[in-house]
Parts: C-alpha cells; structure tokens; sequence
C-alpha cells in the first residue's frame, strides 16, 4: 500500500452536479440573505453589491417562517417571488430555505406542545428560535404544511438552485424530554430490540433493580437521582438524533417531490455531538457546514483545518461547502475577538483546500435589530466604509478564477476513525475517568499530524478504509464486532493501524466485552490489557522506547501484561513500572500500534516517526503552527496550496514549482510568504 497515491475516488473538488441541474462550475461564494429584515430599496441596493463582491449564492428565507405563513394557513409568497426575480435577473443562484427552525409565535402560543421540555420538566418558552419539540405532531404538520406550500410556490424558480432544509438542526436545545418524545422513543425501541426482554437484556436492566415489565415504564433519562442507565442514555442520544432525522427526510421528501433535480442540503456544525453526521450525510446531496473557529484562540488554524477534515469526509460520494463563516467577529462568546486583516481570506482558502465547493458566510449584511446585531457580516452596519468588505470583494474576485480546481480531489493518505455512538457512550457518567473527552483525544493525535503536513480524512469505522496507507483509532470505545472486522481486514490486507487506550471497550449496547479489555480489537493489540489506571492531573508516566529514548505519558495508563507484540516502549516508574505501553504486531500483510497511554507531544512525535504514513513532508515546518500545506490532486494537475498561518514571513521550497493560480505568474523553486499569505501552485502531475 505505501507508496500508491490514493485519492479520494470522489466528492471533495468534484462539481455540484445534480440530476439535470448544474449547481457549480466553480467556487460557490455568497452568504445567508435575508431580505425580510429591509426594506425594499435596500434589495436592490443588496444585488448591486452582491454583484460588485462576485457573490454567485445565497441563502434565503432561512427564518422567514413568520413573514411566509403570518397567520394560520395564510400564506404570502409575493414578496419572496420579488427577492427570487431579483436574483435571478442579476444571475444570482439561491439556497432556498425552508423556514422551520423559528416557528412564529402564532403557532407556539396556540401549540404549546410545539416547544421542547427539559430534563425537569420545564417547558422553554418562545420568543427567540430553534424552541422545537421535533416529536410534536403539530409542529410536525405545521412543517409540512409549509415545506410543501413553499416547494409549490417558488420551488421551481429559475433562481433555486439548491434546497436548505431548516438551519443546524438540534442546535439550540439538542434533547427535549416530553412525553411525546417518550411515546416516539418506546416506537424506536420496540423495533430495535423487538421484544422487551431483549432490551432488558441490552441494557442490562438487572443491574439496580432497573428491569421493566412494560414497555410504556421505559422514560426519557430524565432528571434521576444517581447516574443513569447509560445504556439508556445512549439509545436516548441515538434516537433523539434518528428523530431529527426524520424531520429532516421529511421536509426533503417534499422538496424533492415537487422538483426531483433540486440538490438537498442542512447545514452541519462540524463536531457536534448530538447528531450522527455519517448518518445524517448519507442523506444530503451535498455537505454543508458551518465554522466559526475563535479567532482568540492562537491554535484556530487547526480547528478549522480539522473541521474541514470532517465535513469531506463525513460523505466521501458528495461534495461539501462551507455555509456559514463570519467575516470578522460573532457575538455569542463572552468576547468576539475581530478575525485579524488576512484571516478571513487566509481561512476560506483553507477550506478550498481541503476540497470546498462553495465559501459562504453568516450573514449578507448586519441587521439593525435582534439578537444578533452585533454579528460581523459580508455588509456590515458601516456598509462598503468597513475594512471588511475590501475583503470580502477581494476574495469574491479571486474565487471566481479556480474552475480547474474541478475535479481534482484532496490528496488524503490517512484516516482518522470516529463514531457518534462510540463518543455518546465515552462521555457517559461513571467511567474510569470523568475527564475522558473525545475531543482531547481527537487533538492529541490530529494536533502534531497538522503540524507536519499530513492531511486526514475522517472516517466512520463502518467504512471501507482501503484507500488509506495508515488509519488512527483515538479511544474508540464502542465497538461492534463488525467494525471491529472491518479494521482487522484492513490490516490484515496490509493496512497500518495505530489504536490508542480505551477502545474496544464495550458493544454497540455499551455492556463490557469481557477477558482483557479490546473485545473484537484484540487480534491488532498484541497485548494483553488487563486493567486501566487514569493518572491524577498533572501526572506524568515516564517510559522508555526499547531504543533507549526517554519518553512521556499523561492523563491514563493501561495495565498490560506482554504477549505476542513486539513491545517498542515500557513504562519505568511507578507501580506500573516495567510493563508494556506501546506495543506493535504484524497482522497478515499489516501492522498495528497500540497505545496505552496519551503520549506526551514529543513521544506521540517519536510513535509517528515510526509509520512512514504519519511521518509528514519536509516542505511543512514541524512543532509549530506555520505553513499549511494541502495538495489537491487532479488527472493532469496537482495544486499544492501553502497558507502561512506563522506571524512572520516564510520561505518554502517548492520544487520546481509551476503556475500560480491567483497571480497567474510561475514560481519556484522557492516561495515567499507574508503572514495570512496563500499559493496555490500547479504541478504537473509526474
Ligand atoms: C455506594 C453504594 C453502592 C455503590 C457504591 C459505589 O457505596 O451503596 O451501591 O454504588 O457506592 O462506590
Ligand atoms: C449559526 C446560525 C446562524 C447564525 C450564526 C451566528 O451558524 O446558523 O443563523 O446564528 O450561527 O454565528
């Protein structure tokens, strides 16, 4: 396998093309319009400079719901034809939204059942969006109603070129616990388990006196007075994101009913946990996203890298876009930082290329009022006077001249697995350590992977990992024993996998595989895993690599008793001392590496030196955010992109370097970059 070039077979780069329709030919760039908050004047004023920024697509009627339908079953699409027409006489393309995620009030104060209950019982209230008890029969017609009213309306308007269903589902209030949510919940699970003593048995009901007689016992994990059944709590989470879902298929199914060719989407929030995005992007004909990394963290660069890495690879058959960033600042931390001159541009290249199909932000211009006033936007409350918009043009021109990069896919040697399940379960109360988070453990093994360059795709354990020269298993604790089969075959078939602690805990019902701990894993251990001891805060457990270097692990140690592995480190203090904490095995043609503690970042950095696929480029600069660099890999071409995220100048080597896409000037063999500058050069593919 190592040495093959392996691509994505699809997806990231590739056209927005539906059925008859063609979406994209090149980068989309737009932003969330909504024209309901202005005057008519300022429509035709908001096309013109949509125009002068090079904007090609927009979002509209995303909270529209109160102005489409003001009464009960009164319904008004005159003026939404009039933005339509608009747009389409300026050869603007629409993202047509469908308005469900703000109920109007109307309809909350006559439907109360419409608005979601929390874990003690209390109903929220409306008057801001997203109150939505997704199980209510009456906000589900309501829905309908609508979807399937504004479908007919203006669902074949030559402007609509995409569909939009609803806005980050689940964002606000993720869980809601009343008892129309119990009623669905009890359907879920009479056609999961089937009869209620195979779910007694699934989740281990025995244990405190748990065990039900009738099915209608079964609650939502409510409030309750030590922790809850997690196994229930897990099959909550699983069915609260299924019935999102289903809302979601059913606006789509209207939509798609009245105009079979309109490319669907919803818009995704990158690592939220609440939904199960490889589920919910089977579902999309493209994905979208929206990121909004903080600029006052210093290592935002790589959060918007990783959640890039996510959306390309939650649907590897899809393209996917960025639907929402801010321009410069949000409003919704404690303090919304400004993005620095550069970064918004610096940023959105970032997401070309990791293999975006469209930059689009949150929102087209500032509202004079409501909640979000003082969020940043492409038009801000200063107009065209702002800095941001010299930005915004700037980007919106250059945007426009990367057609070629058609087609040509992100180059992704490596695969990070993660599983929804599997990080619902990990997080449940009463584990070893309470610390045990998904996202540090994530970091940890994509943190000095960005760092030297080595571009990872995302990958759900269910799927076919052939393509990859290496793929990281961070604590994947929930395991089904297909999963687990589909990592060992792809070791087995010459595939390197490196697995950390805590994975292959439990089954996909979270009851404890028994023996050592790695259930079905066990064959790509090489070890035995006979205990786990969590270290205190602060705690190092010092090791030594066979080779004699020193090295570190923090937050948890395995207690593994050595069989057939080839043990590369050992722990040397302590009552741990003298045991095996990083073990290696050949599996058939394969390899794998497992991990019993969080490496510390210079043994993590010793461990990857090791696999010749996590070793990195010599053109990225190591230890260190700096020069990203991502190349993109087409049949004749290969676009190297370099984004130097350092607050200094950087020169890099380049080869012999080629065509530079935004200058359209050669360069090589070095190059020179400012701080937030980018190039994207074309290499001839050799
Ligand atoms: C208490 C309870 C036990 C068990 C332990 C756990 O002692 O009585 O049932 O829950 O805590 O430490
Ligand atoms: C989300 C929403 C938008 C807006 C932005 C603000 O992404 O989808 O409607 O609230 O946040 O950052």
């Amino acid at each position: 396998m190592a040495g093959r070039r392996i691509f994505n077979e699809q997806g990231a780069g590739a056209v927005l093309r539906f059925g008859l329709r063609v979406v994209s030919m090149r980068v989309r760039y737009g932003g969330d319009y909504n024209p309901e908050q202005w005057p008519r004047e300022v429509w035709e004023q908001d096309v013109q400079l949509m125009q002068e920024a090079g904007v090609d697509l927009v979002t509209v009627g995303v909270f529209s719901w109160a102005l489409l339908e003001p009464r009960e079953g009164v319904f008004s699409f005159d003026w939404l034809r009039d933005v339509l027409d608009l747009l389409a006489g300026a050869g603007i393309g629409v993202d047509l939204a469908t308005p469900t995620a703000a109920p109007p009030a109307w309809l909350s104060a006559r439907y109360p059942d419409v608005l979601p209950i929390d874990p003690t019982g209390s109903r929220y209230s409306y008057g801001s969006r997203q109150a939505i008890c997704v199980c209510s029969p009456n906000y589900r017609a309501k829905a309908r109603a609508m979807v399937a009213r504004l479908a007919a309306e203006v669902g074949s308007h030559p402007a609509v070129e995409m569909g939009h269903v609803h806005n980050e589902y689940a964002c606000h209030v993720p869980y809601c616990y009343c008892d129309n949510h119990a009623k669905a919940f009890r359907e879920w699970l009479a056609h999961r388990y089937g009869s209620l003593d195979n779910l007694n048995a699934a989740w281990g009901t025995t244990f405190w006196s748990q065990t039900y007689t009738d099915l209608d016992e079964v609650v939502p994990p409510r409030m309750t007075a030590a922790f809850v059944n997690p196994s229930l709590d897990l099959d909550y989470k699983r069915f609260c994101s299924d019935a999102f879902l289903e809302e979601f298929l059913e606006e789509r199914t209207i939509l798609k009913s009245a105009r079979p060719d309109l490319a669907v989407t919803t818009n995704f929030m990158g690592f939220y946990r609440p939904l199960d995005y490889f589920q919910w992007a089977a579902h999309v004909d493209v994905v979208s996203t929206d990121n909004y990394a903080d600029p006052a963290d210093p290592e935002w660069p790589m959060y918007s890298a990783m959640h890039y890495d996510l959306s390309r690879g939650l649907n590897k058959d899809v393209p996917w876009m960025v639907m929402e960033q801010s321009a410069s600042r949000v409003n919704w931390r404690s303090h919304n930082l400004p993005k620095q001159p550069g970064h918004m541009r610096a940023m959105s290249y970032q997401a070309v290329a990791r293999g975006a199909t469209g930059v689009l932000f949150f929102q087209w211009r500032a509202s004079r009022a409501g909640a979000e006033k003082f969020h940043s936007a492409m038009v801000s409350h200063a107009g065209t006077a702002s800095p941001v918009w010299a930005e915004v043009t700037e980007l919106g021109s250059e945007l426009a001249s990367l057609d070629e990069l058609e087609n040509a896919p992100v180059e992704a040697k490596v695969a990070m697995v993660i599983s929804w399940p599997s990080w619902w379960a990990l997080e449940a109360p009463g584990q070893p350590s309470r610390d045990l988070l998904l996202a540090d453990q994530l970091l940890w093994v994509y943190r000095p992977l960005y760092e030297r360059g080595v571009t990872v795709d995302f990958c759900s354990p269910d799927e076919r990992l052939d393509r990859y020269d290496a793929v990281i298993v961070p604590s994947l604790y929930l395991l089904s024993a297909g999963q687990a089969a589909n990592l060992v075959s792809y070791v087995q078939a010459g595939g390197t996998v490196v697995a950390s602690f805590w994975s292959g805990i439990v089954d996909e019902c979270d009851s404890v595989y028994l023996g050592p701990y790695g259930g079905p894993l066990r064959p790509l251990m090489g070890c035995d895993v006979v205990d786990v001891a969590p270290l205190r805060s602060g705690e190092t457990l010092e090791l030594k690599w066979e080779t004699g270097e020193s090295g570190g692990g923090v937050f948890w140690a395995d207690v593994i008793a050595e069989c057939e592995g080839r043990v590369l480190a050992r722990v040397t203090g302590g009552g741990l001392s003298g045991r095996p904490i990083v073990v290696e095995s050949n599996y058939g043609d394969g390899r794998a590496y497992y991990v019993g503690s969080r490496l510390d970042a210079a043994t993590t950095a010793h461990l990857f030196d090791l696999v010749p696929a996590l070793r990195g480029d010599a053109t990225s600069s190591r230890g260190g955010l700096a020069v990203e660099r991502v190349v993109r890999a087409g049949p004749n071409w290969r676009y190297e992109f370099l984004i130097n995220f350092a607050a200094e100048e950087r020169e890099l080597e380049v080869g012999a370097g080629g065509l530079e896409l935004l200058t359209g000037v050669d360069v090589g063999p070095s190059v020179s970059l400012k701080p937030s500058g980018i190039v994207i050069i074309r290499h001839p593919v050799t």
